[in-house]
C-alpha cells in the first residue's frame, strides 16, 4: 500500500499558473491512457479559470472537456477547484444554481470537490459540500491558506473542526500563493491531524522556492496527499514537480508506489505540449521570493501583468504589487484567491493608475464592503466602507440567503440557445460571454483565439494578417500592399473578409477607410472616438469593455451619476459624469472595447 498519494494538477493549476489557462482539450486527450495508468490518487482538471477560459477564448464547450476527460480517464477520479457559493463564477449564486450546478458536475463525471471560500467564511461552503454529498462524491473541504495579523494556526485548526462536523470527507490546505513556509507547514499540518480525523491534502505553490520543503515536512508530519504538476509544467508559479517527489520519497516509509518512468513519459509529452503556448508564458517564471512579502498568488501575477502590458502600463507593476498589501489591509485582511485576488488586485491596479486612491471604486469593492461576499477576516477601514456605501445597509448574515432561486429564471433569459442544464449554467456563470458563446456556437461560428507560431519562426515585423473583433463579430483583415513611405500621403491596400479596401493615411491617427466596409469597422479602424479636452469629456482609467451604457442623447446627468458600466479584469467599474449637464453625444455602445485616451461620451454643461 503506497503511504502518500499524488494529485497531479497538469490539467488545471500548473497551466493556469504558467500558461493564463490556456491549454486545450485536443492537447490533452492523446496522453490520458498513460496519465490514467499512473495511479494518481486523483488528476485536477476543472474549475473556474479552465472553464472560463473555455468559454472566453478557447470556444470550447467545458461540459465537453468534462465528458472527454472522463471517458479517457475510466480509472482515475476527477477532481475540480470549486469557490463555494461562487462555483465558477464571480458572485454568489442562489442555492438552486449551487445544487443544479454540483449534480450536474458529478452526473458529467467529477468525482472530488475541492470546495473554499475567499474569505473562509464557511457560509459560503454549506450548500455545495451538501449538495457533493447528496450526489454522492467527494467532498474536500478547504482551508485557504494565509498570513496577517488576524490568521492563526489556532483559527485554521477551527476551521477544519468545523469542515469535518460538516460532513467534508477530507480536508485540503489551500496555499494559492505559496506562502507556506517548511516549519510552519509541519507545524499546521501536525494541528490539524492532532485535532481532525479526516485525510489531510496539501496543495502548495512553488512560487518563493519553498513548496517541495513544505512539502516534505507535510509529509513528516502527517499530511496523506499532496498536489503536485508533471515536470514540465512544475515550478515557478506553478507547483512542486511530480516526478522529484516520487523519487524522494521513493524506498521511504513515505512510498508513493509510482512508476517513475511512466511519469517522465508523461513529462516528456507535456514538454511538447507548452512550446505550444509560449505566448502565454509569463515573464515570473523563475523563483520570485517577493510573495512572502506581497503575497501575490502566481495567477493573480500572470494576470496583473497582462492587464498592464495591456495599458502600456507595466512600469507601474511595483507600484501595483505595493499596493496591494493596503487595499488588502483596507479590507480586512482577505486571503488572495479569487475573486478576492481580482477585487484587491484591480482596486490596487486603479489606485496607482489614478495616482488617487479610492477616488474611484469597483462595484465589487463595494459589495464586498457591504458584506455580500461574506464576513471579512477582520474589521475593514471603517472610513473606506462608509465613502463606498453611503446609506446603504450592511450584510451579516449568510449572502445568499438573500438571494430567490434564480435557475428558472435563468434558463427562460438564455431561452432555445440552451440546449440542457449545462448550457444554461455556462450562462450563468459568464452572463456576456457564456450568451456570446451559445450564440455563436448556434450558428456555428466558434473560433479559437489563434496561437502564435512557434517563437524560432517569429518575424520581427508587424504581422500582415491580422483579426479584429468589433461588436461581437470578427474581421478577417488582411494587408495586401503598400505606397512609398516619404510621401505626405500613403497609401495602403488591403482585404476585410476578402473584399478589397484602400486607405490613404497621413498620420495614423487619420486612418479612414475608403471603401465601402461595414461602419462599424471604419470606426475601429479609424479611432473615431475623439481624444479628451474638456472637462465634459468622460473617459476610462483603464481599457476594458462597456457593459452598459446608463444614458442617452439629451440626458440631463448631475456630476457623479453612474453612466457607464465597463468591464476590465473580470470586475465591473461605473464611471461617473464629470459634471453637471445634458449628454451630448454617446461614442460607445455594449460590447465596445475601450481605452484611457478615448472620449467615452460628451456633458455639455
Ligand atoms: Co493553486
Amino acid at each position: 500500500m503506497p503511504k502518500i498519494n499524488i494529485t497531479d494538477v497538469v490539467l488545471r493549476d500548473a497551466h493556469q499558473s504558467l500558461l493564463a489557462t490556456r491549454m486545450r482539450t485536443e492537447d490533452m486527450l492523446p496522453i490520458c491512457p498513460k496519465l490514467d495508468a499512473i495511479g494518481y490518487w486523483s488528476l485536477e482538471c476543472w474549475g473556474g479559470a479552465t472553464f472560463d477560459a473555455c468559454v472566453r477564448f478557447l470556444k470550447e464547450d467545458p461540459w465537453e472537456r468534462l465528458r472527454k476527460l472522463r471517458e479517457a480517464l475510466p480509472n482515475t477520479r476527477l477532481q475540480m477547484l470549486l469557490r463555494g457559493q461562487n462555483l465558477l463564477g464571480y458572485r454568489h449564486y442562489s442555492d438552486d444554481v449551487v445544487r443544479a450546478f454540483v449534480k450536474r458536475s458529478a452526473e458529467n463525471g467529477m468525482d472530488v470537490f475541492r470546495i473554499f471560500d475567499a474569505l473562509n467564511d464557511l457560509r459560503n461552503l454549506k450548500t455545495a459540500i451538501e449538495a457533493t454529498k447528496a450526489a454522492g462524491k467527494h467532498a474536500q473541504g478547504t482551508i485557504c491558506y494565509t498570513v496577517s495579523p488576524v490568521h492563526t494556526v489556532e483559527g485554521f485548526v477551527r476551521m477544519g473542526k468545523e469542515l469535518a462536523a460538516m460532513g467534508c470527507d477530507s480536508i485540503a490546505i489551500k496555499d494559492m500563493a505559496g506562502l507556506l513556509t517548511p516549519f510552519v507547514t509541519a507545524e499546521l499540518v501536525k494541528a490539524l491531524k492532532d485535532s481532525v480525523d479526516l485525510p489531510l491534502h496539501l496543495h502548495s505553490h512553488a512560487t518563493a522556492g519553498l513548496a517541495d520543503m513544505c512539502h516534505l515536512k507535510a509529509i513528516e508530519n502527517g499530511c496523506d496527499t499532496i498536489d503536485t504538476a508533471i515536470s514540465s509544467m512544475a515550478g515557478g508559479t506553478s507547483h512542486p514537480p511530480t516526478e522529484s517527489m516520487v523519487a524522494a520519497l521513493r524506498g521511504t516509509q513515505y512510498d508513493t508506489g509510482l512508476d517513475l518512468e511512466a511519469i517522465q513519459e508523461v513529462g516528456m509529452y507535456f514538454y511538447q505540449v507548452r512550446k505550444k503556448y509560449h505566448q502565454f508564458e509569463s515573464d515570473f517564471t523563475g523563483v520570485d521570493t517577493r510573495v512572502q512579502v506581497n503575497q501575490v498568488p502566481g495567477g493573480m501575477i500572470s494576470n496583473l501583468a497582462n492587464q498592464l502590458k495591456e495599458q502600456n502600463a507595466i512600469d507601474r507593476m511595483n507600484a501595483v504589487l505595493e499596493e496591494i498589501p493596503r487595499v488588502r489591509k483596507d479590507l480586512g485582511y482577505p486571503p488572495l484567491v479569487t475573486p478576492t485576488s481580482q477585487i484587491v488586485g484591480t482596486q490596487a491596479v486603479l489606485n496607482v493608475l489614478t495616482e488617487k486612491r479610492y477616488q474611484t471604486i469597483t462595484n465589487e469593492v463595494k459589495l464586498y464592503l457591504q458584506g455580500r461576499y461574506g464576513a471579512a477576516p477582520a474589521p475593514v477601514d471603517p472610513v473606506l466602507q462608509q465613502q463606498a456605501i453611503g446609506k446603504e445597509d450592511l450584510v451579516d448574515c449568510r449572502p445568499a440567503d438573500l438571494l430567490k432561486p434564480e435557475l428558472e429564471r435563468l434558463t427562460k433569459e438564455i431561452g432555445s440557445l440552451a440546449g440542457s442544464d449545462e448550457d444554461t449554467l455556462i450562462y450563468a456563470m459568464f452572463p456576456e460571454i457564456g450568451r456570446t458563446f451559445l450564440e455563436h456556437r448556434a450558428e456555428g461560428t466558434l473560433v479559437p483565439e489563434p496561437l502564435e507560431p512557434p517563437a524560432s519562426n517569429v518575424s520581427t515585423s508587424a504581422p500582415t494578417e491580422f483579426k479584429i473583433n468589433v461588436h461581437g463579430e470578427t474581421y478577417h483583415i488582411k494587408v495586401t500592399g503598400a505606397g512609398h513611405k516619404g510621401q505626405a500621403e500613403r497609401h495602403f491596400y488591403f482585404t476585410i473578409d476578402d473584399i478589397p479596401e484602400e486607405v490613404v493615411v497621413e498620420t495614423l491617427d487619420e486612418l479612414v477607410l475608403t471603401g465601402g466596409a461595414d461602419g462599424a469597422v471604419k470606426t475601429a479602424i479609424a479611432g473615431k472616438r475623439p481624444k479628451p479636452s474638456q472637462p465634459g469629456h468622460v473617459t476610462t482609467s483603464m481599457p476594458g469593455n462597456i457593459v452598459e451604457v446608463l444614458v442617452k442623447e439629451g440626458d440631463a446627468v448631475a456630476a457623479g451619476q453612474a453612466v457607464i458600466v465597463t468591464e476590465a479584469m473580470k470586475m465591473e467599474t461605473e464611471i461617473q459624469a464629470t459634471i453637471d449637464g445634458t449628454v451630448t453625444a454617446v461614442y460607445v455602445a455594449k460590447g465596445d472595447a475601450v481605452n484611457p485616451d478615448e472620449v467615452l461620451l460628451e456633458i455639455t454643461p
